[in-house]
Parts: C-alpha cells; sequence; structure tokens
C-alpha cells in the first residue's frame, strides 16, 4: 500500500458515532469501520442495537446504545459503556444525529424553534463536551460534526430557519471549540452534506420535492448516504492532521450556484 494511502486508516482506534441507526451516521459508521477503527454507536432508537449487530455480523467490532444526544449524563455513560466493551479510549467521534423539518418562520411556534436547537445545536455542543473530556484525559483525538449546507445557504423553497440556524450553529461551534482545545490536541471539524437520500428525503410524500432538490444541485443528483463516510475519513484519519476548525461541504456544487 503506498505510504499516503495508510494515512487515511484507523485500525484499532475507537470511534463514539451517534445518530448511528441510521443514515449518514450508519454510513459514516460503516465506513469508519472498513478502515480499521472499532464503533461505538449511540442513537435515541433501538434500531440502533440491530445496526451494531449487523456490523458484527460483517466481521467488524461494534457496540450499540441507546442514548438521547440532550441528556448530557446519558451520553457519558454511553461513551464509558463503549470504552469498557471496546477496552480502549475514544480517539474518534462523528456527531450525526439530527432531526429536520419545515415551519414557516412567522407560523412557528416557538416550542419547535427550541427543540431544533436543543436537538441539533446544544446536542452537539453535549456530544462534543462529553467525547472531549475523555479525547482530553487518553491524550487527543478528532471530532467530526455533521453540520448541513443549509448552514450556508437558505433552501430554495424550503421554509426552515430553526434548522439553518442550527447548523450555521454547528459549523461555528465546530470552529470555537477546535480553537480551545487546540492545547489537548483535539481536532474539531464539521461535515456539511448537501441533499442526500436517506429515510429523511425518501418518503413517497416528498418525491416532488425530491425532484427539485436534483434540479437545485449541479451534479443533477442527491447523495448516497456512503458518499458522506469518505470525506468523513479523512476529516477523522490522520491524512487531515492540520485541518481543524474546518467546515467540509459535500454538496454537490449547490454552494457554487
Ligand atoms: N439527509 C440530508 O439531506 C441531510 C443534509 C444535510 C445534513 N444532514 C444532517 O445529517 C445528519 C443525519 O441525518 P440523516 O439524513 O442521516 O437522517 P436520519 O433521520 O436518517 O438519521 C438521523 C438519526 O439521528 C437520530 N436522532 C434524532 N434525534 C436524536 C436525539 N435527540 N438523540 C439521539 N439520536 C437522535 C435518529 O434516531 C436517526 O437515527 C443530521 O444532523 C442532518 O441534519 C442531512
Amino acid at each position: 500500500m503506498p505510504r499516503a494511502a495508510e494515512l487515511f486508516g484507523l485500525d484499532g482506534r475507537v470511534a463514539f458515532v451517534t445518530g448511528a441507526a441510521s443514515g449518514i451516521g450508519l454510513a459514516i459508521a460503516r465506513g469508519v469501520a472498513e478502515m480499521g477503527g472499532l464503533l461505538g454507536m449511540a442513537d435515541r432508537s433501538e434500531a440502533v442495537l440491530g445496526a451494531a449487530e449487523e456490523l458484527r455480523r460483517e466481521g467488524h467490532q461494534a457496540v450499540g446504545v441507546v442514548a438521547d444526544v440532550r441528556d448530557e449524563a446519558g451520553l457519558a455513560r454511553a461513551v464509558a459503556t463503549v470504552q469498557a466493551e471496546l477496552g480502549a479510549r475514544a480517539s474518534l467521534a462523528v456527531n450525526s444525529a439530527g432531526i429536520a423539518r419545515g415551519a414557516p418562520a412567522l407560523e412557528m411556534p416557538v416550542e419547535e424553534w427550541h427543540e431544533m436547537l436543543e436537538v441539533d445545536l446544544t446536542g452537539v455542543f453535549l456530544s462534543c463536551r462529553v467525547e472531549a473530556r475523555s479525547m482530553r484525559d487518553g491524550g487527543g483525538g478528532s471530532i467530526v460534526n455533521v453540520a448541513s449546507m443549509s448552514g450556508t445557504i437558505a433552501n430554495r423553497d424550503l421554509t426552515q430557519a430553526h434548522y439553518n440556524a442550527a447548523k450555521a450553529g454547528v459549523a461555528h461551534l465546530s470552529r470555537s471549540l477546535a480553537m480551545e482545545w487546540l492545547s489537548h490536541g483535539i481536532r474539531v471539524n464539521s461535515l456539511s452534506p448537501g441533499y442526500t437520500a436517506t429515510p429523511m428525503n425518501l418518503r413517497p410524500d416528498i418525491a416532488e420535492q425530491v425532484k427539485k432538490f436534483e434540479d437545485q444541485t449541479p451534479m443533477g443528483r442527491m447523495a448516497r448516504p456512503e458518499e458522506m463516510a469518505g470525506p468523513a475519513i479523512f476529516l477523522l484519519s490522520d491524512a487531515s492532521s492540520y485541518c481543524t476548525g474546518v467546515d467540509l461541504l459535500v454538496d454537490g456544487g449547490v454552494t457554487c450556484w
């Protein structure tokens, strides 16, 4: 293997992945496992237990834990369980848990605003804190927060000011934590997907909307979830050892238009 390819290897490193039951989180978890990483898979859905079992059947080491990113103590217990079962400290983390929905700003009940911010922004902050405490004590690590191109653009035809604001927050939170945790050897970057064919976007009732997403994307299609694995592996691995505070847009060109 050429030496440059080895930079992407994650052999024996423990990765804690939130939102790992589905979509982008699951696809990144599988990619990390295929690069030799050991997985802690967390999600509020019990489906994460089955997802971890499937990866184990494929020969990977994976532990599934049910945890809600709004609950810091629960996240800390989840990280501790994963580390105890895998016998090593987590030095990698991917925070992909999130929700998306639309509501016009003038009519949106403020409870919806709070819920979006609580899961999509505060949930990422709490996840980062729990992961970073463990990484600090273990000598460093790399965290990748899944933001969105909606943190950079306001999506045409969608009313989701709460989601867009949360995602812009995730990118800037990542930059801020990247600077704060330099001395702990912890890198923090964000990955901002464009429209991606996950359960979020595959419901029959939004088929017309999806056609619009494809028309608005220069590459003419949505991403496959596994197309987020390569960029995430890059940001997690030593291949990106000089990157911190970066927001990596993986959007089929949307933000060029
Ligand atoms: N699909 C897209 O087009 C797209 C585009 C840009 C960004 N994203 C972002 O990617 C991330 C993953 O989205 P996806 O498309 O894979 O969606 P998904 O619905 O397939 O997966 C999200 C996962 O997060 C979990 N989750 C939700 N709330 C949680 C909570 N409070 N605690 C723990 N787990 C929770 C869900 O159970 C689910 O398994 C999200 O942050 C989303 O905003 C998605």
